[in-house]
C-alpha cells in the first residue's frame, strides 16, 4: 500500500524523510529550484499575524491594485539551512532576520510577524522541504521570507491586507565566479540609497534600481558594482547585493550603518569573528582613498557569504588586492562557514 501511495503522491509529506530530491548537487548555482512547500500567513492592517500554514509551492493570487504591485510596499529576507554530516539541520541566526524584518516593517507601515512566529515559520519551511537541503558541503537551502501588502489600494496609503510568505530553493555559490576573487567597478553615476530613504532596511524597492548599474558593469566584464554615497560621492557604501569590508594591516573597516547601509547579518557576524581573532574592527565612513590604499577587500552577505575581491576599478584605474590562502578574508570565511555548517563548535550560540 505504501508504494502505491508513493506512486500517486510523488512528493514527500510535511515530515519528509532523509531522501534527497532529484537535483544535481554538484551544479548548484544561485538559481531558483522550486521546492515542495511554502509557508503562508495573512493578516489585515488592524490585526496581528496569528496563524500560518504550509501550502504547496505555487503561484499566489494578487489584486492588480495590491500595495506591493502599485507602490512597492514589501520587504524580503534571506537565510540558509544547512545539513550537517550527522543529518541534523542548522539555521544561522534566524532571529536576526526576524528582527530586521520587524524594523523594516515599521519603516514601510506594515504589520510584521513576531520573532517567535518568524523563526517557527522558518523551521517549518526548512523541515517541509528537507529533501531539497543539499548534502553537507554541497550548498544550502536558501529561504526567502517575504512580507507584502497584498490588499487593494488606489490612493497612496498602506494596503489593507498583508501576507507573510516563505519559499525556499537549494543554492550553491552566488557569483558565477564561484569562490574566485571578484572584480568590481566603483559606480560614479548611479546611487543605491540616500539619507532618509530605505537603504538601511530590506525593502524590495532597494533592488530593481541597481539592475541598470549592475548590467552595465557586467557587460564590461565586472562581477558587480560598488556604490558611493549619494551626498558627497566620496565614501564607499555597498555592492548591489552585499556589504563590503577593507583590510589595512591589522585593521578591518566596513561602512557604518547610518541609514543607507544594509545591516547585514553576515556583516555583523564577521565583525564579531574578526574581533574574536584580535583584529581591530571599525564601522566608519570609508573614503574611496582608503579603498584604494587597502591591502585586502572582501564582501559579505547571506547569499554571497564571504567573497574575496581581487581588483577594483575606480575612474578607469585598476587596483589589485591580496587574495588566496594567506588572506584574512579566507580565515574569516572558513570560520563563519564552519560555524554555519556545524564543522566548528558554535561558541556564540548563533545556530539553531
Ligand atoms: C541575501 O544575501 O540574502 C540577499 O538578500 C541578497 C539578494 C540580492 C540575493
Amino acid at each position: 500500500a505504501s508504494s502505491l501511495q508513493q506512486l500517486f503522491e510523488p512528493t514527500t509529506s510535511y515530515r519528509s524523510d532523509d531522501e534527497y530530491a532529484n537535483v544535481n548537487w554538484d551544479e548548484l548555482g544561485f538559481g531558483l529550484t522550486p521546492t515542495d512547500y511554502m509557508y503562508v500567513m495573512k493578516c489585515s492592517i488592524n490585526e496581528k499575524f496569528s496563524e500560518g500554514e504550509l501550502n504547496r509551492y505555487g503561484n499566489i493570487e494578487l489584486s492588480p491594485s495590491s500595495g506591493v504591485l502599485n507602490y512597492g510596499q514589501g520587504l524580503f529576507e534571506g537565510l540558509k539551512a544547512y545539513r550537517r554530516e550527522d543529518g541534523r539541520l542548522l539555521l544561522f541566526r534566524p532571529e536576526q532576520n526576524a528582527l530586521r524584518m520587524k524594523i523594516g516593517a515599521e519603516r514601510m507601515c506594515m504589520p510584521s510577524p513576531s520573532v517567535e512566529q518568524f523563526v517557527d515559520a522558518v523551521k517549518q519551511t526548512a523541515l517541509a522541504n528537507k529533501r531539497w537541503i543539499p548534502p553537507p558541503g554541497k550548498g544550502s537551502l536558501y529561504m526567502r521570507p517575504l512580507l507584502i501588502g497584498n490588499g487593494p489600494v488606489l490612493g497612496l496609503a498602506p494596503a489593507p491586507d498583508y501576507t507573510f510568505l516563505i519559499y525556499a530553493s537549494p543554492v550553491g555559490n552566488y557569483f558565477k565566479e564561484g569562490l574566485a576573487p571578484l572584480n568590481l567597478v566603483v559606480e560614479d553615476k548611479f546611487h543605491r540609497a540616500a539619507p532618509g530613504g530605505t537603504g538601511g532596511v530590506k525593502t524590495i524597492t532597494n533592488y530593481a534600481p541597481v539592475l541598470k548599474a549592475q548590467a552595465q558593469a557586467k557587460s564590461k566584464g565586472f562581477s558587480d558594482v560598488l556604490f558611493l554615497d549619494s551626498v558627497n560621492k566620496k565614501n564607499i557604501e555597498e555592492l548591489s547585493s552585499c556589504n563590503i569590508f577593507i583590510v589595512k594591516g591589522n585593521a578591518i573597516s566596513t561602512p557604518d550603518t547610518n541609514g543607507t547601509i544594509l545591516a547585514g547579518i553576515t556583516r555583523k557576524s564577521i565583525i564579531d569573528i574578526a574581533r574574536g581573532y584580535g583584529y581591530q574592527v571599525e564601522e566608519r565612513p570609508i573614503p574611496v582613498e582608503d579603498l584604494i590604499d587597502a591591502d585586502e577587500v572582501f564582501c559579505t552577505g547571506t547569499a554571497v557569504v564571504v567573497a574575496p575581491v581581487g581588483n577594483i576599478t575606480y575612474l578607469g584605474k585598476r587596483v589589485e588586492y591580496k587574495t588566496g590562502a594567506g588572506a584574512i578574508s579566507r580565515k574569516l570565511q572558513s570560520t563563519l562557514t564552519g560555524i554555519q555548517t556545524g564543522l566548528i563548535e558554535d561558541k556564540m550560540g548563533w545556530t539553531v
